[in-house]
């Protein structure tokens, strides 16, 4: 069923003529903007982008344990930091007085660790958001960007060259330890072609984190619906840099693999490297996230983009490049495989750069150039 001004069809037909319409506060005016999740690896150049572009920032942090394993610094980029948790109510209601536009980057990433993790995710990421938008609605905040993720579409886009079009279901056990790793086409087997996921494609969330931000957007849509606010959920690709954090449960590939060739050991390459995804730069997101914000402040309802390259890479390339980078030994392929993972996700970018004008600058190769030695995070 298609919902207007839902994450399932934010193309309705009214918005197909005049997406998110225009009213509100100037663009580029200086605003008072409260980022959570500020003192993290995406969060940190959030900061550093909205200072730049001249914006007043508080800054909020948990400090969780599975994203810090440091005490948090006093402040982020010159901003205070504020230890607080989004489950707290009280705590929430107490920083956002005189906030224009909170950019809600806080959230437990990654595949974790086991179900135990359950509760936390959903603790952390919706219940943390719920409490969130209740009380942006009780201090009459209307602007929101959200940090979504590209998990929200499960695997990406996909054609059999005899079906035509195709959404594969989860990868069996046999077929992955078979080395069959691209999904077959479910009407005659014939493994499926790639192509560009856009935010139309339906939501098909393939681990608890994913749900866990499928959930936050239809939060913040029902939010918007209800208060007549504005966001805009930017579906993050793979994002690397500077200040990820080290290899834990809970990181992507980029930074374990940099960990390993840190430690001097190669970056394993799970299934045969052939797995496709857009990376995108740190600085290139935190761009994106000013974008968004100066949107909120000229339309009104709820959008969601993707925010990519625009060039994928296979996992065994960017394994390959990083180590190149960096000196270290040369990847091994193991044929491992998770059971979470999908296969390719490769993004159109197309929509971000039509209406936020969001167009990444960093070339994969600098990227992982200056990656290979960048500081990763305790
Ligand atoms: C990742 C993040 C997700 C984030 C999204 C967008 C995880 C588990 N997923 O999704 O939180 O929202 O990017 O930024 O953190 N791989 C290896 N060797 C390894 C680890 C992974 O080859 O040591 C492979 C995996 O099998 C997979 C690919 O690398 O094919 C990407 O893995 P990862 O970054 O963990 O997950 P994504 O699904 O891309």
């Amino acid at each position: 069923m298609t919902w207007p001004g839902s994450p399932y069809d934010p193309l309705t037909a009214r918005r197909d003529r005049d997406p998110m319409p225009r009213s509100g506060p100037t663009v580029g005016a200086v605003t008072h903007v409260l980022v959570t999740g500020g003192a993290g690896f995406i969060g940190t150049h959030v900061v550093t982008a909205l200072h730049g572009a001249g914006h007043q920032v508080t800054v909020v942090d948990a400090g969780h344990p599975g994203a810090h394993r440091a005490p948090l610094p006093d402040t982020v980029e010159g901003a205070p930091l504020r230890r607080i948790d989004l489950r707290d109510q009280a705590a929430v209601a107490g920083v956002l007085a005189g906030v224009d536009v909170v950019v809600h980057q806080a959230a437990m990433v990654g595949l974790g660790v086991d179900l135990d993790d359950l509760p936390e995710y959903v603790g952390c990421n919706d219940l943390g958001t719920a409490v969130l938008l209740t009380e942006m609605a009780r201090a009459g905040i209307h602007r929101l960007v959200l940090a979504s993720s590209m998990v929200v579409y499960g695997e990406g886009a996909y054609t059999c060259p005899r079906h035509g079009p195709a959404r594969p279901g989860p990868r069996t056990v046999a077929d992955l330890a078979a080395g069959r790793f691209e999904p077959p086409c479910a009407v005659c087997g014939t493994p499926l072609e790639p192509g560009l996921v856009d935010e139309q494609a339906p939501l098909d969330p393939r681990s608890v984190y994913a749900a866990t931000k499928v959930a936050q957007e239809h939060l913040t849509a029902a939010w918007s619906r209800q208060t007549g606010g504005t966001v805009v959920a930017l579906r993050y690709h793979n994002v690397y840099g500077p200040g990820m954090p080290r290899d834990t449960p809970y990181s992507g590939v980029a930074a374990i693999f940099r960990s390993a060739l840190e430690a001097g050991r190669a970056p394993r390459v799970f299934e045969d490297g052939g797995q496709r995804r857009d990376f995108v730069h740190v600085r290139d997101v935190a761009a994106a996230n000013l974008a968004a914000l100066n949107a909120t402040g000229t339309r009104t309802g709820w959008r969601a983009y993707n925010i990519a390259s625009g060039r994928p890479a296979t996992i065994g390339q960017m394994a390959a490049e990083l180590a190149r980078a960096a000196g270290g030994p040369s990847p091994v392929v193991t044929g491992e495989f998770r059971l979470g993972d999908v296969r390719h996700v490769v993004a159109a970018p197309a929509r971000a750069r039509t209406e936020l004008g969001f167009r990444a600058t960093v070339d994969l190769a600098d990227g992982i150039a200056e990656f290979a030695s960048a500081p990763l995070r305790g």
